[in-house]
């Protein structure tokens, strides 16, 4: 097997999309190994969840920088001396800037709680319920310099089902995005799939999936 891609991850918080790819790398044949976690938040869960796996982290607290400029700078820095090759943005909850989003174009991914382009920014899942919407999912995509937008790498659809309140389908989109993001980084790292113009190519064909119905075609009412 070629040499596993070193993959830095930015978080800001709670760390559960972290973990899936920590469990995920675990394999022997996932081509990507978790070797740096930096948050930008003091005492991020995310960062007990590193350091529990071995993996060593840092902090790189934005308030300690007088502009975004420095605060990129020093991140980069960071993931530089590290030989990072590809980057993942894990509930990292910071604009970058252009400079930074250009060093790292195609080696950077996000994951977002929506099937993107709809629904960007935040309290997206609130928005879902306000505009009546029956289906949402989740989103792995490259980075580009505005927030939740570029190539997207690949998406998982999820029922909103009657009833559910911002918390109830939180909870069923993240349980997708557990899957979804190492399925996206396995498909970048491995070289599966590339980036040409504004679109992510390469994937194959998929067989004997159906499209997801919300309500279910043949489901029971209540
Ligand atoms: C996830 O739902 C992720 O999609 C979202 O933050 C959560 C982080 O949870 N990211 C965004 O909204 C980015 N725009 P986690 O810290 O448990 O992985």
């Amino acid at each position: 097997m070629t040499a596993k891609k070193r993959v830095g991850v930015l978080i800001s918080g709670r760390g559960s999309n972290l973990q899936a790819l920590i469990d995920a790398a675990k394999a022997p044949d996932y081509p990507a190994e978790i070797v740096l976690v930096i948050s930008n938040v003091p005492g991020a869960q995310g960062l007990a969840r590193a350091e529990a796996a071995g993996i060593p982290t840092c902090v790189i607290n934005h308030k300690d920088f007088a502009s975004r400029e420095d605060f990129d700078q020093a991140l980069d820095a960071k993931l530089t001396a590290a030989g990072i090759e590809l980057l993942c943005n894990a509930g990292f909850m910071r604009l970058l800037t252009e400079g930074f989003v250009t060093r790292w174009q195609d080696r950077h991914l996000n994951i977002h709680p929506s099937l993107l382009p709809a629904f960007k920014g935040l309290h997206t899942h609130a928005r879902v319920l306000d505009e009546g919407a029956k289906i949402t999912g989740c989103t792995v995509h490259f980075v580009r310099t505005a927030m939740d937008d570029g190539p997207i790498i690949a998406q998982a659809a999820v029922a909103v089902h009657p009833g559910d309140t911002e918390e109830s389908l939180a909870a069923r989109v993240l349980q997708a995005e557990h899957l979804l993001y190492p399925h996206a980084l396995r498909l970048v790292a491995s070289g599966v799939v590339r980036v040409e113009g504004d679109h992510v190519v390469g994937m194959t064909r998929q067989s004997g999936q159906s499209a997801l119905f919300s309500p279910p075609l043949h489901g029971t009412f209540d």
